[in-house]
C-alpha cells in the first residue's frame, strides 16, 4: 500500500515563497518526504515530463513557464499518496479549485496563457516512477 510521488513546486510557488507553506501541507497530512531538492529544469526534462501533453495548445507555453525559474522537486511517500497529494493540491485550475486545496487556496488566475497552479502531483503508479526516474535520475 505505501506509494511514492513526486511532488513539484511550480516556479510560481518557489517564486512566491510558498514552498515552505506547501511542503508543511505535505508533512502535517502525514506523509514523508524523503527526497528533496531545488532545480532548474533543462526543456529535455520538462519535455519529458509533460510528454503526455506533446502537441496540445498549452505545451509551449508550459514549458516555457516550468523552465522560467527553479522549481522543487520532492519524493513523497505514503500509503495512498499518490491520490492523496492530488486531493491536497486540487483540480487544475487555481481559480475554482476548492478552498482547503493548495491551488485553491494560495493560486488564482494571472491572465496568462498557462494556469500557474503552483504544484505537481503525479496521477498514477506509473507516472510517478516514470517521473520520479526523470527528476531523480
Ligand atoms: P494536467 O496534467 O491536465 O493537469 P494537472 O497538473 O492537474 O495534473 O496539465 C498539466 C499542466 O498543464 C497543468 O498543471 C497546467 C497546464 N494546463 C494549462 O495551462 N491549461 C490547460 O487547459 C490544461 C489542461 C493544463
Ligand atoms: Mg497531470
Amino acid at each position: 500500500m505505501t506509494e511514492r510521488t513526486l511532488v513539484l513546486v511550480k516556479p510560481d510557488g518557489v517564486e512566491r515563497g510558498l514552498t515552505g507553506q506547501i511542503l508543511a501541507r505535505v508533512e502535517a497530512k502525514g506523509y514523508k518526504i524523503v527526497e528533496l531538492k531545488l532545480v532548474q529544469a533543462t526543456r529535455e526534462i520538462l519535455e519529458q515530463h509533460y510528454e503526455e501533453h506533446q502537441g496540445k495548445p498549452f505545451f509551449e507555453p508550459l514549458v516555457e513557464f516550468m523552465g522560467s525559474g527553479p522549481v522543487v522537486a520532492a519524493v513523497v511517500e505514503g500509503n495512498r499518496v499518490i491520490e492523496g497529494f492530488r486531493s491536497l493540491a486540487g483540480s487544475t485550475e487555481p481559480t475554482t479549485a476548492p478552498p482547503g486545496t493548495i491551488r485553491g487556496d494560495l493560486g488564482r488566475d494571472w491572465g496568462e496563457k498557462v494556469q500557474k497552479n503552483l504544484v505537481h502531483g503525479s496521477d498514477s503508479p506509473e507516472s510517478a516512477a516514470r517521473e520520479i526516474g526523470i527528476w531523480f535520475a
